[in-house]
Protein backbone atom coordinates (compact mmCIF):
# COMPACT_ATOMS: atom_id res chain seq x y z
CA UNK A 1 0.00 0.00 0.00
CA UNK A 2 1.09 3.35 -0.92
CA UNK A 3 2.29 5.45 2.26
CA UNK A 4 4.43 9.11 2.55
CA UNK A 5 7.42 8.04 1.78
CA UNK A 6 6.45 7.15 -2.24
CA UNK A 7 4.89 10.80 -2.02
CA UNK A 8 8.41 11.77 -1.14
CA UNK A 9 10.08 9.56 -3.52
CA UNK A 10 8.57 10.58 -6.77
CA UNK A 11 7.21 14.41 -5.84
CA UNK A 12 9.22 17.80 -6.49
CA UNK A 13 9.33 19.25 -2.87
CA UNK A 14 7.42 22.36 -3.55
CA UNK A 15 5.09 21.04 -0.54
CA UNK A 16 5.58 20.00 2.86
CA UNK A 17 2.48 17.98 3.16
CA UNK A 18 0.42 16.80 6.42
CA UNK A 19 1.59 13.54 7.16
CA UNK A 20 -1.48 11.14 6.39
CA UNK A 21 -2.98 10.49 3.19
CA UNK A 22 -6.69 11.45 2.30
CA UNK A 23 -8.69 9.23 0.90
CA UNK A 24 -12.31 10.50 0.58
CA UNK A 25 -14.12 13.71 2.21
CA UNK A 26 -18.10 14.63 2.75
CA UNK A 27 -19.35 18.21 3.34
CA UNK A 28 -16.63 19.04 6.15
CA UNK A 29 -15.21 15.78 7.42
CA UNK A 30 -11.94 14.40 5.81
CA UNK A 31 -10.98 10.23 6.11
CA UNK A 32 -7.41 9.20 5.80
CA UNK A 33 -6.48 5.87 4.31
CA UNK A 34 -6.04 4.54 7.65
CA UNK A 35 -10.30 5.67 8.31
CA UNK A 36 -9.12 8.34 10.84
CA UNK A 37 -11.70 11.36 10.84
CA UNK A 38 -10.91 14.88 10.37
CA UNK A 39 -13.11 18.19 10.50
CA UNK A 40 -12.29 20.87 8.00
CA UNK A 41 -11.33 24.21 8.71
CA UNK A 42 -9.54 24.16 5.10
CA UNK A 43 -11.88 23.66 2.68
CA UNK A 44 -8.58 22.52 0.27
CA UNK A 45 -7.36 26.66 0.79
CA UNK A 46 -11.00 28.16 0.57
CA UNK A 47 -11.92 26.27 -2.45
CA UNK A 48 -14.61 23.92 -1.53
CA UNK A 49 -17.49 26.18 -0.20
CA UNK A 50 -20.14 23.96 -0.56
CA UNK A 51 -18.52 20.91 1.28
CA UNK A 52 -16.53 17.94 -0.30
CA UNK A 53 -18.05 15.90 -2.51
CA UNK A 54 -21.45 17.68 -2.83
CA UNK A 55 -24.46 15.61 -4.57
CA UNK A 56 -25.61 18.29 -6.23
CA UNK A 57 -22.35 19.29 -8.31
CA UNK A 58 -21.43 15.63 -8.49
CA UNK A 59 -24.87 15.41 -9.98
CA UNK A 60 -23.85 17.87 -12.37
CA UNK A 61 -20.45 16.47 -13.27
CA UNK A 62 -21.46 13.27 -13.90
CA UNK A 63 -24.11 14.27 -16.15
CA UNK A 64 -21.88 16.66 -18.26
CA UNK A 65 -19.10 13.85 -18.26
CA UNK A 66 -20.84 11.73 -20.30
CA UNK A 67 -22.46 14.61 -22.61
CA UNK A 68 -19.16 16.41 -23.86
CA UNK A 69 -15.92 16.17 -21.77
CA UNK A 70 -13.49 18.80 -23.07
CA UNK A 71 -13.37 20.88 -26.89
CA UNK A 72 -10.82 23.35 -27.47
CA UNK A 73 -11.87 27.10 -26.58
CA UNK A 74 -12.31 27.22 -30.73
CA UNK A 75 -15.71 25.67 -30.55
CA UNK A 76 -18.72 27.11 -28.05
CA UNK A 77 -19.83 25.23 -25.77
CA UNK A 78 -23.46 25.61 -23.58
CA UNK A 79 -22.45 25.96 -20.02
CA UNK A 80 -19.56 28.23 -20.98
CA UNK A 81 -22.30 30.47 -22.22
CA UNK A 82 -24.53 29.90 -18.91
CA UNK A 83 -21.76 30.57 -16.77
CA UNK A 84 -20.74 33.54 -18.71
CA UNK A 85 -24.28 34.76 -18.47
CA UNK A 86 -24.36 34.12 -14.77
CA UNK A 87 -21.68 35.92 -13.53
CA UNK A 88 -22.23 39.09 -15.77
CA UNK A 89 -26.27 39.25 -14.80
CA UNK A 90 -24.47 39.38 -11.23
CA UNK A 91 -21.62 41.38 -11.16
CA UNK A 92 -19.95 45.01 -12.65
CA UNK A 93 -19.06 43.26 -15.47
CA UNK A 94 -20.14 42.56 -19.18
CA UNK A 95 -17.47 40.31 -20.40
CA UNK A 96 -15.72 37.35 -18.90
CA UNK A 97 -12.57 35.46 -20.02
CA UNK A 98 -12.31 31.88 -18.50
CA UNK A 99 -8.79 30.02 -17.49
CA UNK A 100 -7.69 27.25 -15.17
CA UNK A 101 -6.50 28.88 -12.32
CA UNK A 102 -5.79 32.12 -10.09
CA UNK A 103 -2.07 32.92 -10.86
CA UNK A 104 -3.65 32.56 -14.76
CA UNK A 105 -6.67 34.37 -14.22
CA UNK A 106 -3.76 37.35 -12.66
CA UNK A 107 -1.46 36.57 -15.28
CA UNK A 108 -4.49 37.44 -17.71
CA UNK A 109 -5.77 40.37 -15.84
CA UNK A 110 -2.22 42.14 -16.22
CA UNK A 111 -2.30 41.03 -19.57
CA UNK A 112 -5.59 42.55 -20.66
CA UNK A 113 -4.79 45.95 -18.58
CA UNK A 114 -1.84 46.68 -20.38
CA UNK A 115 -3.50 46.06 -23.80
CA UNK A 116 -6.01 48.04 -23.22
CA UNK A 117 -4.10 51.21 -22.10
CA UNK A 118 -1.50 50.74 -24.15
CA UNK A 119 -3.61 51.21 -26.93
CA UNK A 120 -3.88 54.67 -26.36
CA UNK A 121 -0.29 55.23 -25.19
CA UNK A 122 2.30 52.74 -25.73
CA UNK A 123 4.14 53.43 -22.49
CA UNK A 124 1.22 53.14 -20.30
CA UNK A 125 2.60 49.48 -18.91
CA UNK A 126 3.33 50.11 -15.65
CA UNK A 127 1.53 47.95 -12.66
CA UNK A 128 1.44 49.31 -8.99
CA UNK A 129 0.55 46.59 -6.20
CA UNK A 130 0.99 45.84 -2.41
CA UNK A 131 2.88 45.10 0.18
CA UNK A 132 1.74 41.71 2.08
CA UNK A 133 -0.23 40.69 -1.14
CA UNK A 134 -0.36 36.97 -2.93
CA UNK A 135 -1.49 36.89 -6.32
CA UNK A 136 -0.19 33.14 -7.06
CA UNK A 137 3.16 31.89 -8.15
CA UNK A 138 3.60 32.78 -11.85
CA UNK A 139 6.50 34.63 -12.46
CA UNK A 140 4.33 37.86 -12.90
CA UNK A 141 2.44 36.87 -9.67
CA UNK A 142 5.48 36.84 -7.81
CA UNK A 143 6.86 40.02 -9.37
CA UNK A 144 3.40 41.50 -7.85
CA UNK A 145 3.59 40.22 -4.33
CA UNK A 146 7.41 40.88 -4.13
CA UNK A 147 8.17 38.94 -0.77
CA UNK A 148 11.11 37.12 -0.06
CA UNK A 149 9.61 33.86 0.47
CA UNK A 150 7.94 34.01 -2.92
CA UNK A 151 10.86 35.11 -5.10
CA UNK A 152 14.43 34.14 -3.86
CA UNK A 153 15.76 32.55 -6.40
CA UNK A 154 13.75 33.65 -9.32
CA UNK A 155 15.18 36.56 -10.55
CA UNK A 156 15.06 38.38 -12.72
CA UNK A 157 11.34 39.39 -12.38
CA UNK A 158 8.88 41.02 -14.22
CA UNK A 159 9.45 45.03 -15.18
CA UNK A 160 7.50 47.54 -14.56
CA UNK A 161 6.20 46.45 -11.19
CA UNK A 162 5.72 49.54 -8.45
CA UNK A 163 5.36 48.26 -4.43
CA UNK A 164 3.66 50.70 -2.32
CA UNK A 165 2.30 49.81 1.53
CA UNK A 166 -0.63 48.16 1.57
CA UNK A 167 -3.86 50.36 3.38
CA UNK A 168 -1.10 53.85 3.46
CA UNK A 169 -1.90 56.50 1.73
CA UNK A 170 0.81 58.48 2.50
CA UNK A 171 2.98 59.28 -0.47
CA UNK A 172 0.74 56.91 -2.99
CA UNK A 173 0.46 59.59 -5.18
CA UNK A 174 4.32 59.26 -5.88
CA UNK A 175 3.94 55.97 -8.02
CA UNK A 176 1.22 57.19 -10.35
CA UNK A 177 2.24 58.40 -13.57
CA UNK A 178 0.78 59.09 -17.42
CA UNK A 179 2.48 55.55 -17.85
CA UNK A 180 0.33 53.75 -14.50
CA UNK A 181 -1.76 50.85 -16.70
CA UNK A 182 -3.38 49.75 -13.76
CA UNK A 183 -3.22 48.93 -9.73
CA UNK A 184 -3.94 45.42 -8.61
CA UNK A 185 -4.93 44.55 -5.10
CA UNK A 186 -6.54 42.25 -3.07
CA UNK A 187 -9.76 43.81 -0.56
CA UNK A 188 -9.08 41.23 1.88
CA UNK A 189 -5.65 40.39 2.27
CA UNK A 190 -4.41 36.81 4.04
CA UNK A 191 -0.73 36.35 3.24
CA UNK A 192 0.38 38.14 6.42
CA UNK A 193 -3.31 36.86 8.06
CA UNK A 194 -6.73 38.72 7.10
CA UNK A 195 -6.29 42.48 6.38
CA UNK A 196 -9.09 44.47 5.04
CA UNK A 197 -8.58 47.37 2.72
CA UNK A 198 -9.43 50.23 4.44
CA UNK A 199 -12.12 53.15 2.79
CA UNK A 200 -9.42 55.78 2.83
CA UNK A 201 -6.92 53.78 0.84
CA UNK A 202 -9.79 52.95 -1.61
CA UNK A 203 -10.78 56.32 -1.62
CA UNK A 204 -7.29 57.24 -2.80
CA UNK A 205 -6.89 54.35 -5.16
CA UNK A 206 -10.26 55.32 -6.64
CA UNK A 207 -9.29 59.09 -7.24
CA UNK A 208 -5.26 58.33 -8.58
CA UNK A 209 -7.02 55.92 -11.34
CA UNK A 210 -9.33 58.49 -12.24
CA UNK A 211 -6.91 60.88 -12.32
CA UNK A 212 -4.23 58.80 -14.38
CA UNK A 213 -6.88 57.07 -16.34
CA UNK A 214 -5.07 53.42 -15.12
CA UNK A 215 -7.11 50.68 -14.46
CA UNK A 216 -8.35 48.98 -10.89
CA UNK A 217 -7.43 44.99 -10.67
CA UNK A 218 -9.07 43.34 -7.84
CA UNK A 219 -8.33 39.76 -7.12
CA UNK A 220 -10.87 38.20 -5.84
CA UNK A 221 -9.18 34.59 -5.94
CA UNK A 222 -9.40 33.99 -2.68
CA UNK A 223 -11.78 36.67 -1.22
CA UNK A 224 -14.73 35.97 -3.98
CA UNK A 225 -17.81 33.01 -4.27
CA UNK A 226 -19.03 34.01 -0.77
CA UNK A 227 -16.29 33.95 1.25
CA UNK A 228 -17.07 37.28 2.90
CA UNK A 229 -19.91 36.87 3.17
CA UNK A 230 -21.42 38.77 -0.07
CA UNK A 231 -20.72 36.93 -3.39
CA UNK A 232 -17.50 38.82 -4.43
CA UNK A 233 -15.85 41.35 -1.75
CA UNK A 234 -15.86 43.83 -3.80
CA UNK A 235 -19.95 44.38 -2.89
CA UNK A 236 -19.01 45.35 0.45
CA UNK A 237 -16.10 47.79 -0.21
CA UNK A 238 -17.88 50.47 -2.35
CA UNK A 239 -15.48 50.18 -5.06
CA UNK A 240 -15.79 49.10 -8.68
CA UNK A 241 -13.33 47.02 -10.09
CA UNK A 242 -12.39 47.47 -14.21
CA UNK A 243 -11.45 44.14 -13.92
CA UNK A 244 -11.80 41.14 -11.37
CA UNK A 245 -9.63 37.91 -11.01
CA UNK A 246 -11.67 34.99 -10.11
CA UNK A 247 -10.69 31.24 -9.55
CA UNK A 248 -10.81 28.64 -6.49
CA UNK A 249 -13.96 28.30 -5.46
CA UNK A 250 -16.19 29.07 -8.79
CA UNK A 251 -16.03 25.37 -9.34
CA UNK A 252 -15.68 24.08 -6.14
CA UNK A 253 -12.62 22.54 -6.23
CA UNK A 254 -12.92 21.62 -10.08
CA UNK A 255 -9.83 23.37 -11.79
CA UNK A 256 -11.19 27.23 -13.45
CA UNK A 257 -10.42 30.24 -13.00
CA UNK A 258 -10.67 33.99 -14.99
CA UNK A 259 -11.58 37.25 -15.36
CA UNK A 260 -14.41 39.57 -15.67
CA UNK A 261 -14.12 42.74 -16.90
CA UNK A 262 -16.13 45.58 -19.16
CA UNK A 263 -17.17 46.01 -22.47
CA UNK A 264 -15.24 48.84 -22.87
CA UNK A 265 -12.14 47.32 -21.94
CA UNK A 266 -12.64 43.93 -23.79
CA UNK A 267 -13.19 45.70 -27.29
CA UNK A 268 -9.34 47.11 -27.36
CA UNK A 269 -8.48 42.76 -27.14
CA UNK A 270 -8.14 41.18 -30.46
CA UNK A 271 -8.39 37.51 -31.79
CA UNK A 272 -5.25 35.47 -30.89
CA UNK A 273 -3.99 37.63 -28.89
CA UNK A 274 -4.26 35.47 -25.54
CA UNK A 275 -5.79 32.20 -24.42
CA UNK A 276 -5.68 28.93 -22.83
CA UNK A 277 -6.30 25.22 -24.23
CA UNK A 278 -8.58 24.55 -21.33
CA UNK A 279 -10.35 27.48 -20.64
CA UNK A 280 -14.02 27.52 -20.14
CA UNK A 281 -14.38 23.38 -20.69
CA UNK A 282 -17.90 22.07 -20.47
CA UNK A 283 -17.86 20.66 -17.14
CA UNK A 284 -16.17 23.34 -15.04
CA UNK A 285 -18.80 25.46 -16.47
CA UNK A 286 -21.39 23.00 -15.95
CA UNK A 287 -20.38 22.92 -11.84
CA UNK A 288 -19.57 26.91 -12.15
CA UNK A 289 -22.91 27.48 -12.91
CA UNK A 290 -24.27 25.71 -10.12
CA UNK A 291 -22.13 27.20 -8.14
CA UNK A 292 -23.61 30.79 -8.54
CA UNK A 293 -27.16 29.65 -7.99
CA UNK A 294 -26.39 27.89 -4.82
CA UNK A 295 -23.51 30.55 -3.59
CA UNK A 296 -25.93 33.73 -4.47
CA UNK A 297 -28.40 32.58 -2.02
CA UNK A 298 -29.05 35.08 0.36
CA UNK A 299 -29.51 32.48 3.17
CA UNK A 300 -26.28 31.12 2.80
CA UNK A 301 -24.59 34.57 2.26
CA UNK A 302 -26.19 35.25 5.76
CA UNK A 303 -25.06 31.80 6.96
CA UNK A 304 -21.47 32.82 6.16
CA UNK A 305 -21.72 35.59 8.85
CA UNK A 306 -23.85 34.09 11.31
CA UNK A 307 -21.27 31.22 10.90
CA UNK A 308 -18.33 33.49 11.41
CA UNK A 309 -19.80 34.96 14.42
CA UNK A 310 -20.04 31.52 15.76
CA UNK A 311 -16.23 31.34 15.47
CA UNK A 312 -15.48 34.88 16.74
CA UNK A 313 -17.51 34.45 19.88
CA UNK A 314 -16.15 31.10 20.65
CA UNK A 315 -12.01 32.04 19.98
CA UNK A 316 -13.26 35.40 22.06
CA UNK A 317 -14.31 33.31 25.01
CA UNK A 318 -11.74 31.01 24.99
CA UNK A 319 -9.24 34.12 24.91
CA UNK A 320 -11.30 35.74 27.63
CA UNK A 321 -10.32 32.96 29.49
CA UNK A 322 -6.96 32.00 28.54
CA UNK A 323 -5.14 35.04 26.83
CA UNK A 324 -3.23 33.03 24.47
CA UNK A 325 -3.97 34.97 21.02
CA UNK A 326 -3.20 38.28 20.08
CA UNK A 327 -5.38 38.96 17.76
CA UNK A 328 -8.76 37.24 15.80
CA UNK A 329 -9.24 38.82 12.66
CA UNK A 330 -11.94 37.81 10.63
CA UNK A 331 -13.84 38.20 6.89
CA UNK A 332 -16.89 36.14 6.78
CA UNK A 333 -15.50 32.94 7.44
CA UNK A 334 -12.23 33.61 6.58
CA UNK A 335 -10.54 33.77 9.43
CA UNK A 336 -6.66 34.36 11.41
CA UNK A 337 -5.71 33.82 14.77
CA UNK A 338 -2.28 35.76 15.43
CA UNK A 339 0.22 34.54 18.88
CA UNK A 340 2.03 36.94 20.13
CA UNK A 341 5.79 35.64 20.41
CA UNK A 342 6.95 37.61 23.15
CA UNK A 343 4.64 35.59 25.42
CA UNK A 344 4.22 32.43 23.74
CA UNK A 345 7.24 30.06 22.33
CA UNK A 346 4.30 28.70 19.82
CA UNK A 347 5.50 26.80 17.04
CA UNK A 348 2.86 27.78 14.42
CA UNK A 349 3.97 24.09 12.07
CA UNK A 350 3.75 21.53 15.87
CA UNK A 351 0.32 23.59 16.23
CA UNK A 352 -0.48 22.24 12.90
CA UNK A 353 0.50 18.69 13.01
CA UNK A 354 -1.18 18.31 16.76
CA UNK A 355 -4.27 19.71 15.51
CA UNK A 356 -4.03 16.98 12.09
CA UNK A 357 -3.56 14.43 15.34
CA UNK A 358 -6.13 15.13 16.85
CA UNK A 359 -8.62 15.29 13.81
CA UNK A 360 -8.57 18.88 12.61
CA UNK A 361 -7.24 20.52 9.68
CA UNK A 362 -6.36 24.02 9.76
CA UNK A 363 -3.90 26.27 7.66
CA UNK A 364 -0.57 28.05 8.37
CA UNK A 365 -0.83 31.95 7.30
CA UNK A 366 2.69 32.69 8.54
CA UNK A 367 5.10 31.86 11.87
CA UNK A 368 2.77 33.47 13.99
CA UNK A 369 -0.44 32.67 12.98
CA UNK A 370 -2.49 30.22 11.41
CA UNK A 371 -5.96 30.13 8.86
CA UNK A 372 -9.49 28.76 9.27
CA UNK A 373 -11.00 28.91 5.77
CA UNK A 374 -13.71 25.96 6.16
CA UNK A 375 -16.93 25.40 3.97
CA UNK A 376 -19.48 27.80 3.91
CA UNK A 377 -21.95 25.02 5.00
CA UNK A 378 -20.00 23.90 7.97
CA UNK A 379 -22.13 22.53 10.39
CA UNK A 380 -22.63 24.21 13.81
CA UNK A 381 -21.87 21.30 15.55
CA UNK A 382 -18.51 21.09 13.95
CA UNK A 383 -17.62 24.27 14.55
CA UNK A 384 -18.26 23.93 17.76
CA UNK A 385 -16.26 20.07 17.75
CA UNK A 386 -13.28 21.70 15.41
CA UNK A 387 -12.50 24.85 18.08
CA UNK A 388 -12.70 22.38 21.24
CA UNK A 389 -9.75 20.33 19.65
CA UNK A 390 -8.49 23.75 18.23
CA UNK A 391 -8.34 25.50 21.70
CA UNK A 392 -6.95 22.16 23.68
CA UNK A 393 -4.33 21.57 21.35
CA UNK A 394 -2.98 25.62 21.94
CA UNK A 395 -3.34 25.04 25.63
CA UNK A 396 -0.94 22.20 25.40
CA UNK A 397 1.60 24.33 23.52
CA UNK A 398 1.01 27.80 25.51
CA UNK A 399 3.75 28.76 27.43
C1 LIG B 1 -5.57 36.27 -3.77
C2 LIG B 1 -5.00 35.14 -4.57
N1 LIG B 1 -4.65 35.35 -5.84
C3 LIG B 1 -4.13 34.38 -6.60
C4 LIG B 1 -3.92 33.11 -6.09
C5 LIG B 1 -3.33 32.03 -6.95
O1 LIG B 1 -4.29 31.07 -7.23
P1 LIG B 1 -3.85 29.63 -7.77
O2 LIG B 1 -3.18 28.93 -6.65
O3 LIG B 1 -5.13 28.98 -8.20
O4 LIG B 1 -2.94 29.85 -8.92
C6 LIG B 1 -4.27 32.84 -4.77
C7 LIG B 1 -4.03 31.51 -4.19
O5 LIG B 1 -4.03 31.30 -3.01
C8 LIG B 1 -4.82 33.89 -3.98
O6 LIG B 1 -5.17 33.69 -2.72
Amino acid sequence: MANINDYKKNIIPFYKPANFIVNKAKGSLVWDKNNKKYIDFTAGIAVTNLGHNNKELVKIMNEQSKKLWHLSPLYVNQPAIDLSKKLCKNTFANKVYFCNSGAESVESAIKVARKYTSSFNKKKSEIISFTSSFHGRTMTSISLANSKDLTEGFAPLLKGIKQHKYNQVHDLEKLFSENTSAVILELVQWHDGIIKADQKFLKEIRRLSKKYKSLIIVDEVQSGIGRTGSFFAYEQFNIKPDILCFAKGIANGFPIGGILTTEKISKKMSYGAHGTTFGGGPIACAIGSKVVDLISKKKLLNGVIKKEAIFIEKLEAFNKEHNCFEEIKSAGLWISIHFDKKRTSIDVDELIKKCHESGLMILKANKTSVRFSPSLVIENSLIDDGLKIFNKIVLSLFK
